[in-house]
């Protein structure tokens, strides 16, 4: 038998956010987040100039745990999480610990999308799921090779997750996904009659001696 080695893999870390108090924090996110996207003039202004379909206090508010209780609590959560994948990632951290960089919330209305971007100056990146329907979009990931592969002919429409070209995971209320921010991701046209509500971050690696 051939040996067949699989090298430089794309991880994405998903999980839930479960247990005592989640549901909770679940509907107190929800909650702040409809009061950000009423109040947020700055927010909303931004969203309106950039085409965002809907609400996001990317570029107006960097300063959400300290403003209020529940991403806080969120953010305690998203740091323990994201100390798990960089160890999987074996990152090399032995002078420096993940911290919360900037979050942010995104209330995206019907008919609304988000294109193919990545996260700049950032280390790891993610996104906790508040509000999803059914038919809530999807999150697109994109294999990061993909302007070398001149020649490479399409993946099969049933190749396994790790052979696939595009991944898309449907989300849930209450799951947290994390990436390295280098990888590519978009937010299809939300298909669905109700808005998707969720919280996006960044982290970084702060020194820690
Ligand atoms: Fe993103």
């Amino acid at each position: 038998m051939p040996l067949i080695n699989s090298v430089f893999t794309t991880k994405i870390y998903q999980a839930s956010v479960s247990g005592r108090g989640s549901k909770r924090l679940n509907d107190d996110l929800k909650r702040a987040a409809i009061a950000l996207a009423e109040d947020d003039l700055a927010g909303q202004d931004w969203s309106q100039q950039k085409n965002y379909g809907g609400y996001t206090s990317y570029a107006s508010l960097n300063d959400l745990p300290w403003r209020m209780p529940e991403f806080a609590q969120l953010e305690t959560y998203i740091v323990e999480h994201a100390k798990t994948f960089a160890a999987e990632l074996q990152l090399e951290m032995s002078n420096s610990t993940p911290e919360l960089d900037s979050m942010w919330v995104n209330i995206l209305e019907p008919g609304g999308n988000h294109t193919a971007h990545i996260h700049p100056n950032s280390v790891i990146s993610g996104t906790y799921y508040v509000e999803i329907y059914g038919d809530s979009s999807a999150i697109r990931f994109e294999d990061p090779r993909l302007p070398m592969m001149m020649a490479a002919p399409p993946r099969k429409a049933n190749a396994s997750l790790e052979n696939r070209t595009f991944v898309e995971i449907k989300p849930k209320a209450g799951m947290l996904l994390l990436w390295e921010s280098w990888l590519r991701h978009e937010v299809p046209i939300n298909m669905s009659d109700h808005e998707r509500m969720s919280i996006s971050f960044n982290i970084n690696l702060r020194n820690s001696k």
